[in-house]
């Protein structure tokens, strides 16, 4: 019997993986571009990194993957990025230079989910994060960073959604506000809901089970209950998204589904036909607490991150292809087994002078070889055969003129590399 995946989970087979590689070629260029430098960190982290007290999202409360290792310890697997990265940033001490630190970061998270299209246990991430500074420039910079990077890839139907919960003081008259709508309907809210009214409101608005009752519809939303410099953050912000000319749009009610965030919060939404209920491709926001509550100073940060399963369907979804598949320049085929030796000098030659090669392992007779080099769609057969050989030559055949030419030893990697224009 054989053994399965784990459910939620996906393998990246040999023939698919180029285009994970062609995305990362689009996130670390992109990236480049606007000086963030990559993070890299652990997959587990002790949990507390996670589970806060003032972290009561239902992707940490119920999705995270916990264990105690052999030594009793308390670990999670990272559910998101931004928790872990803070955890390096304070336990670093990068913030004693006193810069703003510009990060990104690529890896799988993991969290304990229904599956479904578009959503999985096992899901990759990548991530940006500025952290530092309280700027709405910066906040500014973000969302145009996120727009850009969906610009690159060539992906059209995408909205850039954009909101608002103002400084903790607005925060916290909004939770207030949210507390007195939801209080009188408190008998028909569910369990989890009941518990939400005293300790956090605002994840009722995204409640699975009360998604569709009516005073979730009816809610009051933040933007009602912004401070004067809550207005006018969000408002400078705005400017500069006009100024570049990024199109979004303002959403009310978007107020994300994680408890670290404070003024600008923004999604990027698929808007294709048939994409499937996981159209959310990527969102973020700024923190203002994160850091301190890690440990470290009182400094506030920004960042986003995308699914990169959803940007690949998206891609998908629209037609585009990213890249080709690089295929073979020279396959080389071997009609003499006693000239296997010469074969792998000439494979040796062929590939240090980058061009794509390879030779057969599987086959013996000229067929199989054959066969094998047309269903890789070579662009070059180099064919060693024992009578050119005595004489000094090989032959190559153009796969698609279906013409061959007898070229000296001393010429083969030349000749290819013009052919295929190297
Ligand atoms: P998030 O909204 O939880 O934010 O996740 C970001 C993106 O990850 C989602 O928009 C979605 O595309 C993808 N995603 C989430 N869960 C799954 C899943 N189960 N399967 C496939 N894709 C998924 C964060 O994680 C924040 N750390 C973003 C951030 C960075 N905020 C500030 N800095």
């Amino acid at each position: 019997m054989s053994i399965n995946r784990v459910k939620g989970t996906y393998d990246v087979l040999p023939n698919e993986s180029f285009l994970w590689q062609a995305l990362e070629d689009v996130i670390r260029k992109t990236l480049a571009l606007y000086n963030y430098k990559e993070m890299r960190t652990p997959m587990m982290e002790y949990s507390e990194v996670f589970h806060r007290q003032t972290e009561l999202s239902d992707m940490v409360t119920k999705e995270t993957y916990d264990f105690l290792d052999r030594g009793d310890r308390k670990l999670t697997l990272r559910p998101e990025g931004t928790a872990g990265v803070i955890r390096s940033y304070v336990e670093n001490k990068l913030y004693a230079s006193q810069e703003l630190e510009k990060i990104y970061y690529i890896g799988p998270n993991f969290r304990y989910e229904r599956p479904q299209k578009g959503r999985y246990r096992q899901f990759y991430q990548f991530g940006v994060e500025a952290i530092g500074t309280v700027n709405p420039q910066l906040d500014s910079e973000m969302i145009i960073l996120a727009y850009d990077f969906i610009r690159r890839l060539g992906l059209k139907g995408v909205r850039v959604r954009i909101n608002t919960l103002g400084d903790d003081a607005s925060r916290k008259a909004y939770q207030e506000a949210l507390e007195a709508h939801f209080r009188p309907h408190v008998q028909t809210l569910c369990q989890d809901c009941q518990n939400r009214i005293d300790k956090n409101p605002l994840r009722i608005l995204d409640c699975k089970i009360d998604q569709k009752h009516i005073a979730v519809k009816d809610a009051p939303v933040p933007l009602d209950h912004l401070n004067l410099e809550s207005r006018a953050y969000f408002d400078e912000v705005l400017k500069h998204l006009d100024t570049v000319g990024i199109l979004y749009e303002i959403a009310p009610k978007l107020v994300r589904g994680l408890d670290y965030y404070s003024h600008t919060v923004f999604e990027i939404e698929a808007d294709i036909e048939g994409f499937g209920a996981q159209n959310v491709l990527g969102g973020g926001g700024r923190y203002q607490s994160l850091v301190k509550e890690l440990g470290g100073p009182d400094l506030g940060g920004i960042g986003f991150a995308c699914g990169m399963e959803r940007l690949l369907l998206a891609l998908e979804a629209e037609h585009i292809m990213l890249s080709k598949e690089d295929t073979i320049d020279a396959y080389i085929l071997v009609l003499d087994q006693e000239l296997k030796a010469f074969a792998s000098k000439i494979l040796y030659d062929l590939r240090h002078q980058g061009l794509l090669s390879d030779i057969n392992y599987s086959h013996k007779n000229f067929k199989g070889q054959l066969k094998h080099a047309l269903k890789l769609d070579a662009k070059y057969l180099v064919i060693i055969g024992q009578d050119e050989y005595t004489k000094g030559f090989v032959g190559i055949k153009d796969t698609k003129t279906e013409t061959q030419e007898n070229i000296k030893f001393s010429e083969i990697t030349s000749y290819i590399k013009e052919k295929v224009g190297k």
